[in-house]
């Protein structure tokens, strides 16, 4: 055999370039593999970041901002003591939540909360008077004012008006802003003059502790 002649395969180069292609295969698998993975934390991140910016500008729909007084809507034949029902008011998109306390108190709120727009739940086992509680980053609300008790979210959850009638039907009425009281927040949408509201509502509270 001359020198020029093509030289057999050594025993085993078959094996070997198999291999160095698999290995190439892995890495340019591996490489595609984080190129997505960075693809898909950049658009989850963004997203959430796009999100949070338009919850703190205001720009997503934000509970009861309609124009006008809503109409009101029969939520529940009863509430009893301990409980708590979901609901959508004003619209139909507009998740709500009503609970009923152990004294009998019941409160009205937007079940979005006010941080990230995760659903607000009830959990009545906790404290004396229970919780509304955001599981997305451990948001807490006062069952009874709807203030924010622990968490990241910004201000109070907005409230929805209940009313409850002879029967014991429960009855949603309007909506009230975070840090509206119902009266402030009935008076706005039924377009009376806010300021006179507060201070009737201020005469009122006075004659009650008179
Ligand atoms: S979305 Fe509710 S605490 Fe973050």
């Amino acid at each position: 055999m001359s020198v020029t002649d093509p030289q057999p395969p050594a025993p085993g180069a078959g094996a070997d370039a198999a291999q160095e292609a698999l290995h190439d295969r892995i890495a340019a698998d591996s490489l595609t593999t984080r190129r997505d993975y960075l693809r898909i934390v950049a658009t989850v991140s963004g997203g959430l970041a796009v999100g949070g910016v338009a919850v703190a500008s205001g720009i997503l729909h934000r509970h009861g901002d309609g124009d006008g007084a809503p109409e009101p809507k029969r939520i529940a034949d009863r509430i009893m003591p301990g409980e708590s029902l979901a609901f959508r008011y004003p619209g139909d998109e507009d998740r709500a939540i009503a609970v009923r306390m152990e004294d009998g108190t019941l409160a009205g709120y937007s079940a979005v909360c006010t941080h990230l727009a995760c659903a607000v739940l009830w959990r009545k086992e906790r404290g004396s008077e229970g919780e509304l509680y955001c599981p997305c980053h451990e948001g807490i609300f006062d069952a009874r004012t709807g203030e924010v008790t622990a968490g990241p979210p910004p201000r109070g959850l907005p409230k929805v008006i209940l009313i409850e009638q002879v029967d014991g039907s429960v009855w949603a009425i309007g909506t009230a802003r975070s840090g509206e009281s119902l009266r402030e927040g009935l008076c706005r949408q039924q377009g009376d003059d806010l300021r006179l509201c507060r201070v009737q509502q201020a005469a009122g509270e006075g004659s009650e502790r008179a």
